[in-house]
């Protein structure tokens, strides 16, 4: 299964395997990793699970779009240019290793 690394906004690391197929927020949540909520289960409709992406992936794994970009709009902590919901991407082997880092908090 694919690798994904999750940086707390305290600078603690957790890398766990992710399900092809599952998202980031599921990943999180599965494994337990704070930081991150997904309160409405992938639903696109709480922000919850608002993330940035290393930059150094940020190419690959592409920006928002649609309703995804206006609730990057109403997200706790600042929107940056990595910003994406962790329930909008989907873990695939071509991100095998990917690194996201959390923001300080989700409400
Ligand atoms: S889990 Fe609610 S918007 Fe992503």
């Amino acid at each position: 299964m694919p690798a994904v690394t999750y940086i707390l906004h305290d600078g603690t690391r957790r890398q766990v395997e992710v399900a092809d197929g599952d998202s980031v927020m599921q990943g999180a949540v599965n494994n337990m990793v704070k930081g991150i909520v997904g309160e409405c289960g992938g639903g696109l409709a709480c922000a919850t699970c608002h993330c940035y992406v290393d930059e150094a992936w940020a190419a690959r794994v592409g920006a928002p779009t649609g309703a995804e970009d206006e609730m990057l709009e109403v997200t706790s902590c600042e929107r940056k240019p990595t910003s994406r919901l962790g329930c909008q991407i989907t873990i695939s082997p071509a991100l095998d290793g990917l690194v996201i880092h959390l923001p300080e908090h989700q409400f």
